[in-house]
């Protein structure tokens, strides 16, 4: 058994250790959207730090723990903190969760993200339906041995984010007056936000949004089988001519201040699995 394996069913092994219950979704919380976790009826936290071989979260605005409870009346696994590849984690250990909920018998997975955008016609604050990716500016989490009891060594990427998920959001979204949009998301490294160039560069090939997560994260899921929804909160607009400074700040209070809107959507989506 490759090691990774060996470390991932020791995670699994200690979180069936301390908890019985049995999880529909996996929920990973963006930057800025914590706040959606209150409304999660707590069962129980686990901290990072506890589960053997899981990497511990450092990036401001992030706690580190998983939270298992409910939603909605709904079973979740929420993480409160994800992992970035500009913290230093390697690919494998920026997606190590999303490999543990799969293991845990988890098989829809809902992303969210605070995004910087580059289609003119977003606004900040606007919640964008991702329906496709670039990821060829981050490594790809899948490189080296395969481990072929999670999926296979070339995996399909037509769909990477579940058709039937986003046609629930968008009928979701239409009941409930919230505005939703459709984008495609590339993900870079960070920890610098883009440049002009980097922008319009973006946007040339193709992209409506950039941001520094979910893509790994993605990827490993729909290796693994899982389901996939990924949104993003836009926090800023990178292609602002003149005035483009960006800041951490501005992303957390533009996400903050979405996150209600965000919240409503994922109660009722969780309710749809
Ligand atoms: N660029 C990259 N990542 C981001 C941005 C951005 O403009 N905003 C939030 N995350």
């Amino acid at each position: 058994m490759s090691e990774l394996l060996t470390q991932l069913k020791e995670s699994v092994k200690y979180i069936q250790s301390v908890c019985h219950i049995q999880p529909k979704a996996g929920i990973v919380l963006g930057s800025g959207l914590g706040n959606l976790a209150t409304e999660i009826e707590t069962e129980l936290f686990i901290d990072y730090r506890d589960i053997p071989h899981f990497p511990v979260s450092t990036v401001e605005g992030h706690s580190g723990k998983l939270i298992f409870g409910k939603l909605n009346g709904v079973d979740v696994l929420a993480m409160a903190g994800r992992f970035h590849f500009y913290e230093g984690y390697s690919p494998e250990q920026v997606s190590y969760p999303i490999r543990i909920m799969k293991l845990l018998g988890i098989e829809t997975l809902f992303l969210s993200n605070a995004a910087g955008a580059v289609n003119p016609d977003y606004n900040v604050g606007d919640l964008v339906i991702i329906n496709d990716h670039i990821s060829f500016f981050t490594p790809n989490p899948l490189i080296g041995k395969n481990i072929s009891e999670l999926g296979v060594r070339f995996p399909d990427m037509s769909e990477p984010y579940d058709k039937n998920i986003i046609a629930t959001a968008e009928r979701i979204g239409k009941e409930q007056n919230i505005d939703l949009r459709h984008g495609v998301y590339i993900a870079v490294t960070g920890p610098t936000f883009e440049t002009h160039a980097e922008y319009r560069l973006i946007k040339t090939i193709g992209g409506d949004l950039v941001g520094m997560s979910t893509v790994q994260e993605a990827i490993v899921a729909v290796h693994a089988g899982m389901k996939v929804f990924a949104i993003s909160v836009v926090t800023d607009l990178g292609i602002r001519d003149n005035d483009n400074k960006i800041t951490h700040e501005e992303v957390l209070e533009a996400a903050n201040a979405a996150e209600p809107k965000l919240t409503k959507l994922f109660k009722e989506l969780v309710a749809s699995v």
